[in-house]
């Protein structure tokens, strides 16, 4: 299917389905805002989808892809995209017993603090991230070095915390066609990906400075070794014949690992920052194995050895 059609299948589909299905979380480097301008960047056509850091997945609520994997190593998120495919009502149930009050938000925050929560039943866990999300100070999914969620209690008056038909228009795109969910590395979350599929790796950013990353999505952090192995990856992805979309922040280090392909600049809003200074309108990268007019490939003659030096 080209992209026209599918733009105007989604538009026809939206008309019909009531409750398009959105980002069910506020997600730290969510991209909401930036979809129209990575939808001019979208390759003409393709087969598979496969996002393999998904966070809220704005891009996949968008696109709504028939066929797809998504990935993310946060395992309490993908817990949340697992539980609202198979048990929505029961979800729904447990959300609507969660109170927006101060004590009970920390009592349900210490959870992750106790060695019994990784036994603690999928629903329970997925209805917690989901409260926390809403509940805490400017949304954010927050984790320190141990991996404990620790953004504190947002005050707020009146929390969506039961989105019932948000949540039951994406159980019901999640469990229609074929989406496969996975909890891995992204590497190993593309190892099925072949020609003809389309592959948008939305990472964690490579740090403007050393003050301005954001590290809390777990507790190992992203940094330019990981960077570094993930051009790889997108260096086998471009010899496999797949089309590759990739958000990064602006640096010249993301700059010099992508050079052989197409890169734009695109302003972003900074919706999310412990910093209330680093808010407000800040550029990035736009990185494309392809050219988005004609699809064409670019960089296929790149090999891993040829950025050696860029390793770290
Ligand atoms: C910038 S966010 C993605 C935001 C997403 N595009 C959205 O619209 O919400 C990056 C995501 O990468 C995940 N992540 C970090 N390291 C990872 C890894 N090695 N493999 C897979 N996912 C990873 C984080 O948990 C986080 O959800």
């Amino acid at each position: 299917m080209s992209r026209v059609e599918h733009l105007a299948l989604r538009r026809r589909e939206a008309l019909c389905e009531p409750h398009h299905p959105k980002p069910f979380l506020k997600w730290a480097g969510g991209k909401r805002q930036l979809m129209p301008v990575l939808k001019e960047h979208l390759p003409p056509s393709f087969k598979g989808y496969y996002e393999p850091f998904v966070g809220a997945g704005a891009m996949l609520f968008d696109l709504q892809p028939r066929q797809a994997v998504i990935n993310d190593l946060n395992r309490d998120l993908i817990t949340c995209y697992k539980v609202i495919k198979k048990h929505p009502q029961d979800l729904i149930a447990y959300l609507k017993s969660h109170r927006n009050d101060k004590d009970y938000f920390y009592e349900l925050r210490a959870l992750d603090r106790h060695p019994e929560y990784d036994q603690m039943c999928e629903i329970m866990r997925a209805a917690r991230m989901i409260y926390l999300n809403k509940t805490c100070f400017n949304g954010l999914f927050r984790v320190n070095r141990k991996g404990h969620f620790n953004a504190p209690f947002g005050n707020y008056r009146n929390p969506n915390i039961v989105n019932e038909e948000g949540l039951m228009a994406v159980h019901r795109y999640i469990s229609r066609g074929r989406l496969q969910v996975f909890n891995t590395d992204f590497e190993e979350a593309v190892q099925t990906a072949r020609r003809g599929d389309f592959v948008y790796f939305d990472p964690p950013y490579d740090p403007l400075s050393e003050t301005a990353s954001f590290t809390g999505y777990q507790s190992g952090g992203f940094g330019r070794q990981e960077q570094y192995r993930l051009m790889c990856v997108v260096t086998e992805l471009t010899r496999r014949g797949c089309r590759v979309m990739l958000s990064n922040s602006s640096t010249e280090y993301i700059r010099s690992l992508y050079k052989d392909f197409k890169i734009v600049r695109v302003a972003a809003h900074r919706m999310i920052n412990s910093v209330g200074s680093g808010r407000g309108k800040i550029d990035e990268f736009l990185i494309t194995n392809y050219d988005p007019e004609t699809g064409a490939l670019l960089g296929q003659k790149r090999t891993r050895s040829s950025y050696t030096a860029l390793a770290i």
